[in-house]
């Protein structure tokens, strides 16, 4: 068996992000902002950090500015340089892809996140490869969470980043049967997508980093889609599980928001905002002094 270096990243970017409407009517939801940071970004720069080499976003209508943020701004870096601004050219600067390293494929129609990773097939080819979604951000880790996922997989399996969720909030996630947890990492047995609380059999959700195998296209060709209309990574893992490839859940460091949801994203910025010296003292004020005028009306 020829073991294959993970080289290629997969974001897929297609989805409508109806649970933001209506700042994602004109504006993608991978570049709404934590602070001064999209999405999209802490995941390029995760997969970068991680020595992931070809970047491959799937993208829909109305994401153009996904494609723009990652390109060189000729004319506003002359004009920030030109003016001095050296230290935010820097951060410009930083958004720019490595020539030839980004690839963008349209999915044409939002048919669920494994009907998108299923359009990266021709451009991944034979190798197990990396997805990771923009909506899931993981701040505070120890290395970047790709990586870790990186570190544990083995041969030809696949690979899932987990955390342990509340009862109530399992059904919006995929979630494990595995074995008894053992350091960062559990064994899967299945994996069944947003099940009921009282069917679901464990409280471990999957979140949004997956190294996969290239056997992973085959089984996405045969799913159907969901009365929704929808291809269902999760079901398709499930199938592969069942043949045979193991799959092994990875309980990775740092600090996990739910990003598509407003609820992920407030605790996201003010987490961002708590760890930053001159944002923090305004925040802690802000919340006490809108505090006791509520509490004052
Ligand atoms: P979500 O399940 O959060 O769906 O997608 P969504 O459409 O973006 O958002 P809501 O539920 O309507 O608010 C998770 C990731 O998968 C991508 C999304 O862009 C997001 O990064 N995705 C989803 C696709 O690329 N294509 C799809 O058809 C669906």
């Amino acid at each position: 068996m020829t073991l294959h270096k993970v080289r290629k990243a997969v974001f897929p970017i297609g989805g409508l992000g109806t649970r933001f409407l209506p700042v994602t009517k004109a504006l993608p939801k991978e570049m709404l902002p934590v602070i001064d940071k999209p999405l999209i970004q802490f995941v390029v720069e995760e997969a970068l950090e991680a020595g992931l080499e070809e970047l491959i976003f799937i993208t829909g209508r109305g994401k153009e500015a996904i494609e723009n943020h990652f390109d060189t701004a000729f004319e506003l870096e002359r004009m920030l340089y030109d003016r001095g601004k050296l230290r935010v050219l820097a951060d410009v600067k930083q958004c720019s892809l490595e020539p030839g390293c980004a690839s963008y494929i349209r999915q044409q129609e939002p048919k669920g996140l494994g009907h998108a990773v299923w359009c990266a097939r021709h451009l991944v080819g034979n190798e197990p490869f990396a997805v990771l979604l923009a909506d899931e951000l993981i701040l505070g880790a120890k290395m970047p969470a790709i990586a870790e996922l990186l570190q544990t997989c083995e041969g030809e399996g696949n690979s899932i980043a987990v955390t342990e969720v509340p009862y109530e909030h399992v059904s919006r996630y995929g979630i494990l049967a595995h074995a008894a947890r053992q350091g960062m990492i559990c064994t899967a047995h299945d994996i069944v997508e947003k099940p009921k609380p009282e069917e679901a059999p464990s409280q471990t959700a999957v979140i949004g980093r997956y190294i996969l195998s290239p056997r992973i296209f085959g089984y996405l060709e045969q799913q159907k889609p969901t009365s929704s209309g929808e291809i269902q990574l999760t079901n398709a893992i499930a199938c592969m599980l069942k043949d045979g490839t193991p799959l092994t859940g990875v309980y990775v460091s740092g600090r996990r928001f739910d990003c598509g949801a407003r609820d992920g994203i407030v605790a996201a910025t003010l987490f961002r905002a708590l760890q930053d010296a001159a944002l923090a003292p305004i925040v802690r004020e802000s919340i006490k002094v809108f505090d006791s005028n509520e509490r004052a009306l």
